[in-house]
């Protein structure tokens, strides 16, 4: 049996087009269990994963020059030359809270709720040219990246835990594959322009979609 998905809906209705997405990767509320499960176990090693992400982005001046510019929220004495900036700099000890908070939200959230999905999809647009003031333009290439070595390390932390039989981690892990390519698709849609919807709401009215053939 074919399922009809309405092409318009998947490019301006977010609860719509997440729905698409999670039939497609078989995403579901045992999935968001498993993630639940998943943090209680992450979430003492939540700051060697955050320290070991941004070690990985100050290695190379093409992803470390991001974090010598002032961000939102962030009013602490600020290094701006590359040669000083460490893991240890303020600015870097906010950015790694602030990637903490995330881990731990998008893990331990039980009700995938509209105010949730709007979230997943603003962190993936603040990261493109499309966010007005708090945009930060970092090309896609290192955000497909980052999302592979982040998930890689929380593939890591988990098998490294014996309490846990091979059946659950592979269930975890399969949990957390379609959690990261679920974001993935949150940020590729900003970068490729898949997305017409406005993030203050999940549904908006039909419009023909205008990006339909549209990349940058
Ligand atoms: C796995 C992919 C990524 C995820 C999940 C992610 C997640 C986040 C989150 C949650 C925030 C804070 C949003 C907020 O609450 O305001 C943030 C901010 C930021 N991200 Fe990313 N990020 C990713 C990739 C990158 C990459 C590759 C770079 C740079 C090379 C980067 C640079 C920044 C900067 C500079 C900020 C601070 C922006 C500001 O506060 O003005 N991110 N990111």
């Amino acid at each position: 049996m074919t399922e009809h998905i309405d092409n318009d809906q998947i490019t301006n209705n977010l609860r719509y087009r997440f729905e698409y997405l999670s039939k497609f990767l078989n995403f579901t509320s045992n999935d968001i269990t498993l993630l639940n499960q998943f943090a209680v176990l992450l979430l003492p090693r939540i700051p060697v994963v955050a320290d070991t992400v941004y070690r990985k982005l100050l290695s190379f001046d093409i992803t470390k020059q991001f974090f010598l510019v002032r961000n939102d929220g962030f009013d602490g004495h600020m290094v701006k030359k590359g040669t000083s900036l460490t893991l240890e700099s303020a600015q870097m000890t906010f950015r790694k809270d602030m990637l903490s908070k995330y881990l731990k939200r998008i893990l331990t959230q039980q009700d995938w709720n509209d105010a949730f999905l709007q979230y997943l999809s603003q962190v993936g647009k603040m990261h493109t040219n499309q966010a007005g003031s708090t945009s930060i333009n970092v090309d896609y290439i290192h955000i497909n990246a980052l999302l592979g070595y982040l998930e890689h390390l929380l593939i890591d932390v988990l098998w490294t835990i014996e309490s846990v039989s091979n059946q659950a981690k592979h269930d975890m892990i399969a949990a957390v594959n379609k959690l990261f390519w679920i974001q993935n698709d949150f940020f590729t849609m900003h970068y490729l322009r898949t997305w017409n919807g406005d993030e203050s709401t999940t549904t908006k009215s039909p419009s023909v979609n205008k990006n339909k053939y549209c990349c940058l």
